[in-house]
This record gives C-alpha cells, structure tokens and sequence, in this order.
C-alpha cells in the first residue's frame, strides 16, 4: 500500500491512473476506521482497479472546539486496517494544502445544508461540502464512496457533484450494524459504558416505525410519535425525529405515499464527564402498495 502525504502526490498518482486507463475510486474518511469504512472500501473495490482511503480530520465540519479535539485519531491503527483490506492508496492530505493560508472559497448545497443535523449544526455541511469538493478535486476519482448512515451528507454530496459536473460517480453504501443493531460510528468509542443500552435505542425506534409502517400506519405524526417512543423509553436526549422526502429532504406529507426517509439524532452520556455523544440513524420507510394505489385513485 502507497501512503501519499500531499495533495500533489495524490493528484500525479490519480493522473497516471487515468492515463493507463485504470478507474481511481476514492474513499474520504476522517479516520478512526470501523467495519463500516471497510465495507466502502469494498464497495469502491467492485468497481474500480484502485482504491484510495484518504484520512483527514476536517477542522471546517466541527463547530465546536472540544467535539475536533475529542475526535478519535488513531493513524497507525487506521494505516493497518487499509492494509488489511487492500487499499491500494491512503492519502493524508495536510490541513496546510486542504486550507491554504488566505483560503477564502467554500462550497454550500444551500437547501440540503439546512434541515436535520444541519439546524444543530450550523455550519458542518458547509465544511463537509468544501472538503469534499477539494477532495474530489485533487484526486479526480472516477468514483467516490458515502456510507448511507450520514444520509443528509450522502444527498448533498450527490446534489454537490450534479451541480458543479464533477464528474464522480458517487456510491452510497447500507450502514454497517453492531448484532444489537446500533450502527457503526466512529463516535460510538466516545460513549459512556452504561450509554451502550441507550444508543440501542435509535435501531429500535427505526426497526418500530418500520413494523408499523408495514402494518399500515402511514400516518407522519403517528409514526413520529412511535419512533420517539424507545428513545423517550431509554432516557436519550431527542435531537430530532423527522420523516423527510429522500431526494430533496423536504418535509414528508401528512399521510406517506412513497418511500420515505426516517432520520433519528439523539444525545447520550459520554465517557467525558460532562459531555454527550450525538448519534444519528435512519431507515427509508416503504408504506404498503395499497395506500400509494389509494393516493393515485
Ligand atoms: O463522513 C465523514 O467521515 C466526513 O464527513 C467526510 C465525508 C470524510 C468529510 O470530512
């Protein structure tokens, strides 16, 4: 495995890729790997004959100082890992090419930023965007991998690339689960022992609303309210629950007529004293075939 410390390194690489007609798929992490990272890198290896994981802590996406430095980092660990998959290329682009003194241009997908984790987190789409946007840029991917856990992040990645034709494939890969359910984050290594039972509790009110959704409660309200039910249940803090239309984010309707995203952020104790962990999940709800036929009459 290569390890490319610049952004030039990365760019000459992915240049004589493409002259030798290979495909480069790119894979952007911000490290701390986990199962999930390592199922897109096998995704980007089904469809292209390089994979290259770059890992860079993103300053711009964090609005809060303590969250950057609480972030979990873990180089060499992360380094065995890719070599254990067969990553072909980890790049580690320093923060001093990403943000060049004087940086002063930042991408926004202005709609998408906003809603969901966007309103507790003003400005960490604008910093996901800009990041990712310089990363497709200087290794000039022929495809780029998203895990579907960060689903707002996935569609305004998507959104971004249409927009500015980038040219980049992008593969939204299903989010890798614990058996319990819980989904894999790098910030599950942030949460208290005694919050691990509480964190299940964002898998069950998705699994909850799924059942009553395919029993056929197509109700918005009522399935909000069942899915806030676990969460409530497990003492979690609720940062929102919110059922959206998949593509746009705009708010579902009254009554589900197609498939729907189910979109979960909660708090839970950290191993820190004093601080929380905020987790998010999510699931597209498919109401039953009867009740879009019922919309169509
Ligand atoms: O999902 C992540 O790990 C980050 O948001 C990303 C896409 C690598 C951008 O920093």
């Amino acid at each position: 495995m290569e390890v490319l410390r610049s952004t030039g390194a990365m760019r000459a690489r992915s240049q004589e890729l493409a002259a030798a007609g290979r495909r480069l798929a790119l894979v952007p992490t911000m490290g701390a790997l986990h199962q999930g990272h390592l199922a897109l890198v096998d995704a980007a290896r089904a469809q292209a004959d390089c994979v290259a994981l770059s890992i860079f802590v993103n300053p711009a996406q964090f609005e809060d100082a303590a969250d950057l430095a609480a972030y979990p980092r873990c180089e060499s660990a992360d380094l065995a890992a890719c070599r254990a998959r067969g990553v072909d290329i980890a790049w580690l682009p320093p923060a001093a090419e990403l943000y060049p003194e004087g940086a002063q241009t930042w991408v926004e997908v202005r709609e998408l930023q906003t809603p969901l984790c966007g309103r507790s987190r003003p400005g960490h789409f604008r910093g996901v965007a800009t990041v990712v946007a310089k990363l497709l840029l200087a290794a000039r991917p022929q495809i780029a991998c998203f895990g579907q856990k960060d689903y707002q992040q996935l569609a305004l990645v998507r959104r971004m690339v249409r927009d500015l034709h980038m040219g980049v494939s992008i593969i939204g890969v299903p989010t890798v689960r614990e058996a319990s359910g819980l989904a894999l984050s790098s910030r599950n290594a942030l949460l208290a022992k005694c919050a691990r039972p509480q964190a299940l509790s964002l898998s069950r009110a998705l699994g909850a609303a799924e059942r009553a959704c395919a029993r056929g409660e197509h109700g918005r309200e009522a399935l909000l309210h069942i899915a806030r039910g676990p969460i409530a249940a497990a003492g979690a803090a609720l940062d929102y629950a919110e059922l959206r239309c998949p593509e746009s984010l705009a708010p579902a309707p009254p009554v589900l007529c197609a498939p729907t995203l189910l979109a979960l952020a909660a708090f839970f104790p950290a191993a820190a004293p004093a601080q929380r962990v905020r987790l998010i999940d999510n699931r597209i709800l498919t109401p039953a075939p009867s009740a879009r036929a019922g919309r169509e009459d």
